[in-house]
């Protein structure tokens, strides 16, 4: 994995909001078919890192390489288009349409007939219907059925199967187990691991250590807007890395200036 070059490469990335600091010059790689914990207390910086990665924000100052090529300009539309996909709990689906409609959405397929376009209803009710029974809907639950029906779980696998059918190159998962049972909880985080074994790069967004060190292969630790700490998850356990939240990163820094 380490002799592909990043999918993903961050270099000394700043951000300001007006006088705040919110990114402090955050290096970090990303690789595809890897599964990373970007893990920190609220406030640490989590979410804004992402959005620079989704062109929702423009870093003040730094790099960031997609597929090892510098991004010139920063706008969700290239973000999709590169196929970066982001999931967050409380976005992404409407609850009035069904879902076969929220699977299409923005892509919707058009046939013609006598050249005038129309929504091809057949084909989306068809693909979303595999894809969905692939990521563990409900038997009872139909493509046309409303996305209202659904459970927290039963949404995050719609988003997930989308992110899959659409080739999505990378997916973000914004805290996407809140509010979710244990069972619901251990679903999305089965669909985080098969989606990395189907070799996308998957960044797994938690305020808790110990959900994602089971799951990921690496570990990003953000605090105060920077990174402290980046390892893999054989080399630092789980009890390891909340000691560093804990101290807010002094113990990295601390081991560093040695
Ligand atoms: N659009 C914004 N304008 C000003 N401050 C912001 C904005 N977005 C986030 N922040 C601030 O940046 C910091 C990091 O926020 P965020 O990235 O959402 O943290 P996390 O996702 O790790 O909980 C917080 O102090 C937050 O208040
Ligand atoms: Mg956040």
């Amino acid at each position: 994995m380490t002799n592909t070059h990043p999918l993903i490469q961050v270099k000394n990335l700043d951000l300001h909001f007006g006088a705040f600091h919110a990114l402090k010059n955050v290096s970090v790689d990303f690789h595809a078919g890897e599964l990373i914990g970007l893990v920190g207390d609220n406030g640490a910086g989590k979410t804004t890192l992402i959005r620079v990665l989704c062109g929702i924000y423009a870093p003040s100052s730094g790099e960031v390489f997609f597929d090892g090529k510098k991004i010139e300009k920063f706008h969700p539309k290239l973000a999709i288009d590169q196929g970066i996909e982001t999931i967050q709990q409380s976005v992404g689906l409407c609850d009035n349409l069904s879902i076969a409609r929220n699977f299409y959405l923005g892509r919707e397929p058009v046939k013609r007939i006598l050249g005038i376009p129309f929504l091809d209803f057949a084909k989306m009710r068809e693909k979303s219907t595999r894809v969905i029974r692939q990521f563990g809907l409900r038997d009872n639950v139909s493509a046309d059925d409303e996305v209202e029906r659904l459970s927290g779980g039963e949404r995050q696998s719609v988003k997930i199967g989308r992110a899959v059918e659409f080739m999505n190159r990378v997916v973000i998962m914004d805290e996407p187990t809140n509010h979710l049972s244990v069972r619901e909880r251990e679903h999305v985080n089965e669909l985080a691991v098969q989606l990395k074994e189907q070799g996308l790069l998957v960044i797994y967004i938690t305020h808790d250590i110990f959900q994602v060190h089971k799951l990921a292969d690496r570990v990003v630790i953000m605090e105060n807007g920077a990174k402290v700490a980046d390892a893999s998850t054989d080399a630092m356990t789980a009890e390891e890395l909340e000691e560093v939240i804990r101290q807010g990163g002094r113990l990295v820094e601390k081991r560093e200036a040695v």
